[in-house]
């Protein structure tokens, strides 16, 4: 996580917190800048090769981070941002004006429902975001119910707006063994494969490209000794993404 706003933003007693839109308007009136996971500069090089100056660009859950004025330094500037926080998107439409940024499209909508018509992004991207579905998932290795409901409106949606051969990029914490399966609906046409960045701690890059799935991409089904156990201690776990990483309030109970 990269934090570059001046204050430490405290994290919610619990992590159902995230999924409540007003919990995000409160914290955007406070909090100017902050970067979940890491900033643009540690995954650019992982992002730059899918992408062209013509590329059109959805951004889902921009928050406040400064992707989307990354993406536009390095020469793609048709961005449109969303965020389901009223608050995010005004600060972020300020941010940008003042910054001459001004031809990125700010819009409040949510990803569960995008307001798109079909076939027009050549990239979706999103970074953190959808983590914020599975904060109260329950069994990473069986979703709750509602949570898969949302998930599957989210990347059925994402499926729906990307163009044909259109990429789709999640950069999260998500492990593949709980990722996989789950992009690889029988539903998707996209191909889907991973990358990491980070040193110490791995974080993660899918890039999905839709009308690429080879006959032989098949759902795999989710095998609990893949889990990968990692220290709860570790330096890189004491930022606010931690609560991301676990389940808190499934430790809590
Ligand atoms: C963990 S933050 C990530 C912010 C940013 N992408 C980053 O990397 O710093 C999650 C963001 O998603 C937004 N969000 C949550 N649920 C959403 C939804 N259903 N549709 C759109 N945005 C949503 C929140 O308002 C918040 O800005």
């Amino acid at each position: 996580m990269d934090d570059t706003h001046p204050t430490p933003t405290v994290p919610p007693s619990t992590a159902s917190a995230y999924l409540n839109p007003s919990y995000w308007d409160e914290r955007f009136t406070k909090e100017e800048k902050y970067e979940w996971l890491k900033d643009y500069s540690h995954f650019r090089h992982l992002i730059q090769p899918h992408l062209t100056p013509n590329s059109s660009v959805l951004e889902l859950g921009c928050g406040n981070s400064q992707m989307c004025e990354g993406l536009y330094m390095d020469g793609t500037t048709n961005i449109t941002c969303i965020d389901l926080s009223y608050v995010a998107v005004q600060n972020m439409q300020n941010r940008l004006l003042s910054h001459k940024f001004k031809d990125i499209k700010v819009m409040q909508a949510d990803m569960l429902e995008l307001p798109f018509d079909d076939e027009c992004f050549d990239l979706v991207i999103e970074k953190g975001t959808m983590d914020v579905l599975f904060v109260d998932s329950g069994d990473p290795w069986n979703p709750k119910p509602e949570t898969m409901a949302k998930v599957m409106s989210t990347l059925k949606g994402v499926h729906r707006v990307l163009k044909e051969n259109g990429t789709f990029i999640s950069i999260t914490f998500g492990q593949p063994h709980f990722r996989r399966p789950i992009f690889n609906a029988p539903e998707f046409s996209w191909s889907v494969e991973y990358t990491t960045f980070g040193e110490t701690f791995h974080y993660f890059v899918y890039v999905l490209k839709k009308g690429q799935r080879s006959s032989n991409e098949d759902i795999q089904p989710v095998k609990s000794f893949e889990v990968q156990h990692f220290n709860l201690f570790h330096e890189e776990l004491e930022g606010e993404d931690f609560a991301f990483r676990i389940n808190v309030d499934e430790l809590n109970n």
